[in-house]
């Protein structure tokens, strides 16, 4: 059993853990005030469930309106985006377009794609072990994401050749997509994972955290192999290890999914996987089963 998470006593310590874990605990609890009460499945009742019986068009002015109310206008660094925005597409006609391509977010730390945020991410924007936050599935508006719609994911490139990768054979992608992206000509691979905790639905981040307080002594090949942090979840210190694709069953809807191992802390559940292509050099999510996804 591994009880340490991470070495507290470094000797250079900064303020950004504490920053960081602040800022995601507001996050997650301003997510959870917005989402409103429990609704009759056990799910988080939405803003999409008060309207799926609307018929006419939403007006520009009421979609605003309706960001304003998530509290999410004006910034895309919301990573506590509504839980509504996972439940896309909506039910009702709406005068944007739903996109698969996955475009980059912001993080609320410092972080070197945070400039790129609202951009698509491209195959070719990694360099090896390089990830970074984006949305799939995000509804646009006269070509503007609307902050807070679609699915929250990281993408992440991995060692091309890493013998611990593994894709287990249960499960089929999407037609025309994969679990992971592969160019074995540029040698790279990419994982895109959901980025919502399966613990209790917090924003697991890649590699956000000071290099004094990587100590994780964790024996998945992702840090003990090649010394880079695994995935990791700072509200309660869970972490997935993006090389060990696995099943997994989501207990809200007993679906079986594919998705990085937990290898600590206290979820017992793996990350689910967004299925990938690219297309133009730009990375395209495909759906496999939105049961994979239904837990926040
Ligand atoms: S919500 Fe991620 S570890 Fe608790």
């Amino acid at each position: 059993m591994v009880h340490v998470l991470l070495s507290r006593s470094a000797p250079a310590r900064d303020d950004t853990y504490d920053r960081f874990k602040s800022v995601q605990w507001e996050s997650f609890s301003a997510g959870r005030r917005r989402a409103g009460p429990q609704d009759e499945s056990g799910g988080i009742a939405t803003s999409w469930d008060q309207d799926e019986t609307e018929e006419r068009r939403w007006t520009r002015r009421e979609w605003t309106k309706f960001a304003i109310a998530a509290g999410i206008v004006g910034s895309i660094t919301s990573i506590g985006a509504t839980v509504s925005g996972q439940l896309l597409p909506p039910p009702l006609k709406f005068p944007g377009e739903l996109r698969e391509q996955i475009y980059y977010t912001k993080w609320p730390t410092a972080a070197w794609w945070n400039s790129r945020q609202g951009r698509p991410i491209r195959v070719t924007d990694f360099e090896e072990w390089q990830g970074a936050t984006g949305v799939w599935r995000g509804l646009f508006l006269d070509g503007r994401w609307i902050p807070g719609t679609g699915y929250p994911v990281l993408v992440i490139r991995l060692k091309y050749d890493a013998p611990e990768f593994r894709i287990p054979a249960e499960l089929t992608p999407p037609e025309g997509y994969a679990f992971a992206y592969d160019d074995p000509d540029a040698r790279i691979r990419l994982v895109a994972l959901f980025d919502r905790c399966t613990h209790l639905c917090c924003y697991p981040g890649w590699h956000v955290i000071p290099v004094a307080y990587r100590d994780y002594r964790v024996p998945s090949p992702t840090y003990a192999v090649y010394g880079q942090d695994p995935i990791l979840c700072i509200c309660h210190g869970s972490q997935y290890d993006p090389l060990l694709l696995t099943t997994d069953v989501n207990p809200k809807n007993d679906v079986v999914y594919l998705g990085a191992t937990h290898v600590h802390g206290p979820t017992q559940r793996a990350l689910p996987v967004v299925a990938v292509r690219s297309a133009g050099g730009v990375l395209v999510g495909g759906m496999s089963d939105p049961r994979w996804y239904q837990y926040c």
